[in-house]
């Protein structure tokens, strides 16, 4: 055996919930890993972790107690994966493995929810030390442990060095029917099926896709938030009642992995056999990838209204007590009585308007990635990026295989709402939506996901606009010129306004 032989595959720096089972998840896919964590324990745990699922004391996970280690442990050259909270520490271990000897040569992968532009900073800032790589994960611990989205971007030549390991430990698509194939056991590999990994782009393309799958995962939990509280408060229904009528919805167009654990989280009762959904404080809290999300809809000008109501809605969620306070002095509507042939009538019209609202905020997504390709110079593959959420990642949901297929007919789709399969889902189903939102409204139950998504629906489809009147209040009062509908377009015209029409300026 070579001396190359003896070291390891992979150097991994970080051990916390989703390091840990990514490593096991390497492992179980025949790689070799020389793992280091500032907190020894962390790595103990891991290899002792590892032999127990391994059942034998093949040595799959070495534990390093520096970053000389570490890098003294790794085949050349070396590829080293960083699972750390994003910001700062990224740059201190970065700088840590500049101190410990890291070479030019040498891959780093990001694996953090890092905000895409820190990450192309990183990538010039540390071009003579190492290639940094990055590679958002989706798919929680789980994901990790047994098949996660991978979303990996920056030098291509990298990519060529990580493409095997990703596709590897990547979760798998069955290509005929696009479900996923699961794995659940430790030791379990499945090698057949499509991986949830594609090469997205240069430095930041990758964390920029991860930020709009994270900003679709909180317009999609809102609605399903919203769906829930109005069959609670509004319907009275126990929550029992509401896993049963989610678990139905999860067999239909709305099959979702965030469905499917709402039904769970439903039906958990605590120590005393209440629901522990009832029990848990209302306050919602965010990590700052929505967040991100809708800043840059709004710097790109891509119209986001049910990602950025899902954050906003978490942002009214923390203000608890001024909630405490308004409720008595502020009053809503009384509550609708409903016969039971409505009450079904309203939950099915329910149903439709979480479905439309959900591909309202996909389609969303889908532009805002497509505009911020326009301007940052990217080439985004569209259909690829639906394809590798079909499994692995939290927003997985059966209708990503439709997405899949609408950019695969049209790789220049502008919209997911003009696709011909989508604009049929949301037009066959407009009208329930807007029963069952100004049914919500005379509730007086806050749906601000779901109705903002109606708003985006009407104003999308209308080819007319009160644009016109704004347009002539801000040549009104700042000169800012209009154009005219009868006139050439790009000709701008100025009004003094207050006179006659023939002071109008043409410019
Ligand atoms: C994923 C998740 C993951 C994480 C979010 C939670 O794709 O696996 O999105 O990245 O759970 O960061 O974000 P919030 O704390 O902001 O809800």
């Amino acid at each position: 055996m070579t001396q190359q032989e003896n070291l390891c595959d992979i150097g991994f720096i970080g051990l916390g919930v989703m390091g840990k089972n990514l490593v096991l998840n390497l492992a179980d896919n025949g790689f070799t890993i020389a793992a280091f964590d500032l907190d020894n324990e962390k790595v103990a745990d891991a290899i002792k972790q590892d032999k127990l699922e391994n059942n034998s004391d093949n040595e799959r996970v070495i534990g390093c107690s520096s970053y000389t280690e570490l890098l003294s442990k790794l085949k050349s050259p070396h590829l080293i994966v960083l699972s750390v909270p994003a910001g700062e520490p990224v740059d201190q271990v970065s700088e840590s493995l500049i101190g410990a000897g890291i070479q030019p040569d040498d891959i780093v992968i990001d694996t953090g929810n890092s905000l895409w532009v820190d990450t192309v900073a990183r990538e010039e800032k540390y071009k003579n030390n190492f290639i940094l790589f990055s590679s958002a994960v989706s798919g929680g611990e789980e994901g990790a442990r047994f098949g996660p989205s991978l979303m990996p971007s920056g030098a291509p030549y990298a990519w060529t060095r990580i493409k095997p390991i990703w596709e590897a430990i990547a979760a798998k698509v069955d290509p005929v029917t696009g479900k996923p194939l699961e794995r659940t056991k430790p030791g379990e590999i499945i090698e057949h099926g499509e991986s949830c990994t594609t090469y997205i782009g240069p430095a930041g393309a990758g964390h920029y896709v991860k930020m709009v799958h994270n900003g679709i995962e909180y317009a999609d939990m809102q609605i399903i938030c919203e769906a829930y509280h109005v069959l609670r408060a509004g319907l009275s229904l126990s929550t029992n009642e509401i896993a049963d009528i989610f678990e139905q919805w999860n067999k239909g167009p709305l099959d979702s992995y965030l469905m499917e654990i709402s039904v769970e989280v439903l039906r958990h009762k605590d120590s005393e056999g209440q629901p522990l959904v009832d029990l848990i404080l209302d306050k919602a809290g965010q990590k700052g990838t929505g967040l991100w999300t809708a800043v840059s809809s709004l710097q790109v000008g891509a119209p986001a209204p049910t990602i950025t109501q899902a954050v906003y809605a978490r942002s009214i969620s923390s203000f608890k007590d001024l909630r405490i306070t308004a409720e008595p002095l502020l009053s809503g509507p009384e509550l609708i009585s409903f016969t039971s042939e409505s009450k079904k009538e309203f939950i099915d019209n329910l149903h439709d308007a979480l479905y439309c609202s959900k591909i309202c905020a996909y389609a969303q997504g889908f532009q805002l990635m497509k505009l911020a390709e326009k301007e940052h110079g990217w080439r985004l593959n569209f259909a690829g990026i639906a394809k590798i959420w079909r499994a692995g990642c939290i927003i997985r949901a059966a209708f990503l295989q439709s997405i899949t297929d609408a950019f695969e007919r049209n790789e220049e789709l502008e919209s997911l709402i003009v696709d011909e399969f989508f604009a049929k889902q949301l037009s066959n189903n407009q009208m329930s939506w807007r029963k069952a939102i100004a049914n919500i409204t005379l509730m007086g139950i806050p749906a601000g996901a779901l109705s903002s998504s109606l708003s985006y629906y009407d104003s999308m489809r209308t080819s007319v606009l009160p644009a016109n009147l704004l347009q002539g209040q801000r040549d009104y009062f700042g000169a800012h010129t209009f154009e005219r509908v009868d006139k050439p377009k790009g000709k701008k015209f100025h009004v003094q306004w207050g006179t006659a029409e023939k002071n109008m300026i043409e410019l």
